[in-house]
């Protein structure tokens, strides 16, 4: 017998010996698969999961390795810098990634690990913070418990002495640390062994304040950010945490979301209590359910702020990424302006009286010290009583997915239409990115889930991820490794024109022949669609293009299988046999091949084979096979091995079997 062309082995090849099931266990074989199958597509989400699978290759030198195991990584890198800074175990790692050139990269140690510490974590000095300053690079680190910072400038490193709040005790810590020009807020604590409460501090700027113990309620935060408003006095700080949800009723859940505002401008009050304290906090719940559904994603894992292109402030908008006690994810999306009017307008939770005048949450003008009858009130009751929904008329989550997604970042990018889209990046807790591109039909948005990009040498979690919107890179660590990914991974995309376009990547178009880069092409002479459901309607030929003819002659009687890639998870493959169709895989079939199992072949099994990925009305030939009958004598010969093959051999081999078939 003549065996499949070794290139294409992977494609279509007789079973070995050992892996062909005898007739009985191949019948069930298929029967479990198809079970498996089924049960897989049942649970739909077509839209949500990733459409392709891409392992981000790249150039070599845009993966490099760390020299040690980095357990916390934190990322800094400057828009439009080819560089990134990364803050590992007592060094900063420098690496370059200059266009067509080799990655440089250069490590500075940091910090002495001597100091007084039982065990070794706590002698390591895990850098956690790295911000940009006029003067260079400050670097702020654990220091065997002694949180300390460095100022570095050209690889010489000046010490600025014990820092606290702006290091933690050990890395694993809540923080959260907020730069404003001279300001400085920061949730660390301050205190190793007393203070355990976490409070949001001013620790640099104007006096110093802090929220009081009453206000969050085991608070973890997740991002804080400064809106400037046309008037100093009115600039707002916001933040965004979880806490224990107040409602201990047993069907609430466990723990709340929430934004809390506090007046830049806040100056403390004027009684003994209230004057170190923020006298202008308020907090307020964040929403993210699906009410038609009944589906709560309660807890928010990580926010990402958008301005709008107009410049205001109101139309920012902030991307949640929510998740459900079983680790289910939804995206919310809110703007500032609406966060802003329901702390302007809400009257609080539980307080059923007039509110006093100034209102609780006001900015005051000129340094006014907030009263005291108002900071009471807003103390005892920091809770507004309205809630911050979604934007949108249906005021749902843009979508929800099976994935646990963890960390967002969005690009706002223009396609080679002008028109704009929008691109959200996903980590998920399996240590890939997932790309999806919002499109706007009618009313709502819909999202489509675009790829799954693998992005490092090493599969790992992401410990860390920035956009960079003007390379279009996007930069990721985990404990091994730093890669720049870029957006427009356009060579990704088989299947011609018709491939090109169905990916509906805003970033690709069919330009000259191939799928390419709205950034290295004539935007004006790119052929490219992405919101209508049939794109590839627009290539200039009607029909993919036909897989090309394989052959491969087989034996009487032997057992063979065809297997076909299943690229697109949104596309249902079939196989065909003349006119009928003999095996069919659908989107959520989790093995990445469509397998064709011919148990025994005879005449009936001679003829063509056809793999085809039905996607909407988009239909594709992804493979095409002829099975011929070969001569007898060679055809006996493997009939009478595999014959030989005792079952309790088989009843070994078929778990194996199984597992490598559904394996991802
Ligand atoms: C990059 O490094 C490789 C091997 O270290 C070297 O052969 C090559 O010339 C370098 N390329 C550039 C552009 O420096
Ligand atoms: C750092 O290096 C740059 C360029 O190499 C130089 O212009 C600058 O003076 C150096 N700064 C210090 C403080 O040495
Ligand atoms: C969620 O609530 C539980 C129970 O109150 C608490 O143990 C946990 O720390 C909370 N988690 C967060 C992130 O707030
Ligand atoms: C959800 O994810 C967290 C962290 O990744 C994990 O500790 C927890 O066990 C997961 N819960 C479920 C129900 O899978
Ligand atoms: C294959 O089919 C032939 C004829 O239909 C039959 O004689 C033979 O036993 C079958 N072989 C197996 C392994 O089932
Ligand atoms: C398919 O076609 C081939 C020849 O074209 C024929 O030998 C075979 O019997 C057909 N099989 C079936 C199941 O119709």
């Amino acid at each position: 017998m003549t065996p499949p062309p070794p290139g294409r082995a992977a494609l279509g090849a007789p079973c070995a010996r050992v892996l062909c099931p005898p007739a009985r266990l191949g019948l069930l074989l298929r029967l479990l698969l198809l079970l498996w199958a089924a049960a897989a597509a049942a649970q739909g989400h077509q839209r949500n999961e990733p459409r392709i699978s891409a392992v981000w290759k790249g150039r070599g030198q845009d993966h490099v390795r760390f020299d040690q195991i980095e357990p916390h990584t934190v990322l800094f890198h400057e828009l439009g810098s080819s560089s990134v800074y990364v803050g590992g175990r007592g060094k900063v790692y420098f690496f370059d990634f200059p266009e067509g050139k080799n990655t440089t990269l250069r490590t500075v140690n940091i910090g002495s690990t001597k100091g007084s510490c039982q065990d070794k974590k706590d002698c390591e000095n895990y850098i956690t913070l790295l911000e940009k300053q006029d003067k260079g690079l400050l670097v702020c680190g654990t220091n065997a418990r002694h949180p300390s910072c460095w100022r570095l400038v050209n690889d010489t490193v000046e010490s600025l002495g014990e820092k606290r709040g702006y290091a933690p005790f050990s890395p694993d810590e809540n923080s959260l640390v907020l730069f404003h020009g001279r300001e400085v807020y920061s949730t660390i604590r301050k205190q190793e062994y007393n203070g355990k409460i976490p409070r949001f501090r001013r620790i640099e700027g104007e006096s110093e304040l802090y929220t009081s113990d009453t206000v969050m309620q085991n608070p973890q935060f997740i991002k804080a950010t400064i809106v400037q408003q046309d008037q100093p006095y009115n600039d707002r700080i916001y933040y965004f945490f979880r806490e224990d949800n107040p409602d201990k009723n047993p069907e609430a859940p466990l723990n709340v979301s929430r934004v809390a505002q506090l007046c830049r401008g806040d100056q403390g009050g004027e009684s003994s209590l209230s004057v170190s304290k923020w006298n202008t906090f308020l907090k307020a719940m964040l929403v993210c359910s699906d009410t038609s559904t009944n589906r709560i994603f309660n807890r928010l894992q990580d926010v990402f702020l958008l301005p709008d292109p107009s410049g205001d402030w109101k139309d920012t908008k902030v991307y949640g990424v929510f998740s459900n006690p079983w680790n289910y994810s939804a995206i919310c999306v809110y703007s500032l302006g609406d966060i802003d009017k329901v702390f302007r307008t809400s009257s609080l939770k539980d307080y059923n009286m007039a509110l006093p005048s100034p209102r609780p949450g006001k900015c005051l003008p000129n340094h006014q010290p907030i009263p005291t009858e108002t900071f009471q009130v807003a103390d005892s009751h920091p809770e507004v009583a309205q809630r911050v929904e979604p934007t949108g008329p249906r005021k749902t989550p843009l979508f929800h997915s099976k994935n646990h997604y963890q960390k967002v970042v969005v690009h706002r990018m223009q396609a080679s239409s002008g028109e704009t889209f929008h691109v959200l990046y996903l980590t998920t807790d399996r240590g890939t990115i997932h790309k999806l591109v919002e499109l706007r039909e009618q009313e709502h948005s819909l999202v489509f889930n675009i790829m799954e990009i693998q992005p490092f040498h090493r599969p790992a979690a992401i410990q860390a991820m920035v956009l960079d919107t003007d390379r279009r890179k996007l930069y990721v660590s985990s404990q091994w490794e730093v890669t720049q990914v870029p957006l427009d991974m356009c060579e990704s995309y088989s299947g011609g024109c018709h491939g090109c376009l169905m990916a509906r990547d805003p970033y690709c178009g069919w330009y000259q022949d191939r799928c390419a880069s709205i950034y290295s092409t004539q935007r004006s002479s790119m052929l490219q669609s992405i919101n209508p459901a049939e794109p590839h309607k627009q290539c200039p030929n009607p029909k993919p293009d036909e897989a090309p003819l394989q052959k491969v002659s087989l034996a009487r009687n032997s057992r063979y299988y065809l297997s076909c890639p299943m690229e697109s998870r949104h596309a249902t493959y079939s196989w065909r046999h003349n006119k009928t169709v003999e095996q069919s895989c659908e989107p959520g079939h989790q093995s990445p091949n469509c397998i064709l199992f011919i148990e025994n072949f005879t005449s009936r099994q001679h003829g063509h084979y056809h793999c085809e990925a039905l996607e909407g009305s988009y239909l594709r030939e992804a493979q095409h096979w002829e099975l011929l009958p070969e001569d007898g004598a060679t055809a006996s010969h493997l009939l009478g091995h595999a014959q030989i093959l005792p079952h309790s051999l088989w009843l070994g081999v078929l778990p194996t079997l199984v597992l490598s078939l559904l394996a991802h």
